[in-house]
């Protein structure tokens, strides 16, 4: 029952994620540290959950945090490419910087719903950070809104990856590294 034997190999190990969510971090105190309001960190449920535990403590800036949910799969197991928000946001962002956090983005549908709903709350700008970016996956390409930022930790490949977040069957999320599980796991 050791979830390590069902991973092929490891992308992204625990010290590497690490850096770079120091590196992200470092870099978005000192984007937005001459702003009158400090942003507000929207963490995208469930995903999000790891990467912005880690991220906000590397933020020198009083933030602000709330989540959204969004669903993006019916009962099956493809996405039906209609995603819609299950858990709206509790914190009031109008006028406000927001940064979306997210574990990983593929096709971009989430971000592309996600920033359609934020826009009508009247924000300043919408930026996002995510640790993981599949582009070869992309299908919608959403747009940041205002002086909105990208931050990406790392590009991944185009391979079943679970860990630090990233599910499989709502498994593994709580592995320290990002992974790629074996087929055995996901063809059976
Ligand atoms: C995953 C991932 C992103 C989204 C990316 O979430 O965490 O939020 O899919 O895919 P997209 O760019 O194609 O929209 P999922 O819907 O699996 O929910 P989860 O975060 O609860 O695992
Ligand atoms: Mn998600
Ligand atoms: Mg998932």
């Amino acid at each position: 029952m050791d979830m390590n034997d069902h991973i092929e190999k490891i992308l992204f190990t625990e010290q590497q994620i690490s850096e770079r969510v120091f590196e992200l971090g470092s870099q978005i105190t000192r984007d937005f540290k001459a702003c009158t309001v400090p942003p507000v960190i929207v963490g995208v449920a469930t995903g999000a959950l790891l990467f912005l535990a880690d991220l906000v403590r590397k933020i020198h800036l009083p933030v602000t945090v709330d989540f959204v949910r969004v669903e993006s799969y019916g009962s099956g197991t493809v996405s039906n490419g209609q995603p819609t928000i299950s858990s709206k946001l509790k914190v009031d962002v109008r006028g406000c910087h927001v940064i979306l956090v997210e574990d990983i983005v593929d096709t971009g549908s989430t971000l592309s719903c996600l920033i359609d709903y934020l826009k009508t709350k009247g924000v300043s700008s919408i930026s996002v950070c995510t640790l993981l970016d599949k582009p070869a996956r992309r299908k919608v390409h959403f747009k940041l809104v205002g002086k909105g930022k990208y931050y990406c930790g790392f590009e991944c490949p185009d391979d079943f990856v679970v860990g630090y977040g990233l599910d499989y069957g709502e498994v593994y999320r709580n592995l320290p590294y990002v992974g790629v599980l074996k087929p055995e796991i996901y063809e059976r």
